[in-house]
């Protein structure tokens, strides 16, 4: 396997852990799988769910719990630590400047197109930026977007298909449509690109996400779609080291194919989840009742929803399934035992390499 560049950043072993939210993928999880020479991420979104005051003052303990998450990663590790961030958070801007001022080697910006970002504060920290898009199109958007009105690009783009977990980049209409497949989709966000690649000396790797699972599908990706490595998170949902309860866990260890299903989120976007009570409970329109506990997600409109996304996620890193689900990748579930990172990374790696050799 060769090695993956963000500019002078280097990835020993191409596989990124995917930003897992709420509560997912932190310090443990990312940590471990930078230790593999893996590129671990933490998620900001709501990490503040492990602190005491998160629910009198959330946008404090999103930071102070950030801040605590990075700063304990680097302590576990020396390898790769990234930072997802989601577009529409509230507190994107702020979340954006602790993982800067904490040095993340890394930014990821998600779930919507990131025109806003704090561009001076990661200029002058040369810290890495890369982009999560669905389509050819947003990638070649965001990239002129960038290079017209900030001067730069970011330094890689992680294209994520309809077989991802959690929220999905695409109409319902289009998940399973395979036009829209992921080995659609690279290729195009590599031509769409193309324009930009190579200018100021820089190469932008492409990153392939969504429905990875062997290292064979690692191969494909790599070496017959032109992608430059891959972004996995369900796997490792499934490790001693993700930070999430065991309930979580089990929840994608005792699934069937057919409890994978899509959800209308609250936030107006598709959702890939684990079919449990309490979404079978929201289908048949009942409502849970909840306080907003403050506007986490800038379009949420939380009056109307059956729900509140946040606590039901909350709940369900906690282990406290009936007040919540698991959003779960397409793949979830032929996974059937909980490995520690370096048996997942070693195994991939192992799978690849025979591939390789034949
Ligand atoms: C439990 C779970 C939570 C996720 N949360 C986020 C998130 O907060 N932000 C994000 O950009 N992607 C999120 N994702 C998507 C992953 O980062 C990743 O790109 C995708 O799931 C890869 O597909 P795979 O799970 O089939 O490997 C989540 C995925 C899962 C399974």
């Amino acid at each position: 396997m060769q090695s993956l560049y963000f500019g002078d950043l280097k990835v020993e072993v191409p596989i990124i852990q995917g930003g897992m939210g709420i509560g997912i993928s932190m310090s443990s999880l990312a940590s471990a799988v930078a230790n593999e020479g893996g590129l671990g991420v933490i998620s900001a979104a709501e990490i503040g769910m492990i602190e005491d005051n998160f629910s009198t003052n959330p946008r404090e303990a999103n930071k102070t719990a950030l801040i605590k998450e990075i700063r304990r990663a680097k302590k576990l590790t020396k390898g790769v630590i990234g930072i997802n961030l989601m577009v529409p958070l509230t507190d994107f801007t702020e979340l954006t400047n602790v993982s800067i001022q904490e040095k993340a080697d890394i930014l990821f910006f998600g779930a919507g197109l990131p025109l806003t970002v704090p561009i001076d504060e990661i200029k002058k920290s040369g810290i890495k930026t890369g982009i999560i898009v669905s389509s050819g199109r947003s990638a070649f958007l965001i990239l002129k977007y960038w290079d017209r009105h900030y001067g730069i690009l970011p330094d890689g783009i992680v294209v994520e298909g309809p077989k991802a977990g959690g929220h999905l980049g695409f109409k319902y209409e289009d998940i399973n449509n395979p036009n829209f497949a992921l080995e659609k989709i690279v290729p195009e966000v590599i031509e769409a690109i193309k324009p930009f690649q190579g200018k100021n000396g820089k190469k932008i790797p492409v990153v392939a996400a969504g429905g990875i699972y062997t290292g064979k599908d690692i191969y494909k990706f790599i070496n017959k779609l032109g992608a430059d490595g891959v972004q996995m998170a369900t796997r490792f949902v499934a490790t001693y080291e993700c930070d999430a309860d065991i309930k979580f866990k089990e929840a994608y260890i005792n699934c069937k194919k057919e409890d994978i299903t899509i959800i209308k989120s609250p936030v107006g976007l598709p959702g890939r989840a684990i079919r449990n009570k309490f979404l079978i409970d929201v289908e048949n329109g009942k409502k849970q009742p909840f306080k907003c506990i403050w506007q986490c997600l800038k379009g949420c409109n939380y009056k109307e929803s059956p729900y509140c996304i946040t606590q039901a996620l909350v709940n369900a890193q906690k282990g406290r399934l009936a007040g919540g689900f698991a959003f779960a990748g397409a793949n979830a579930y032929r996974i059937k035992e909980i490995v520690s990172v370096k048996n997942l990374m070693d195994s991939l790696v192992q799978e690849y390499e025979k591939v390789a050799s034949e």
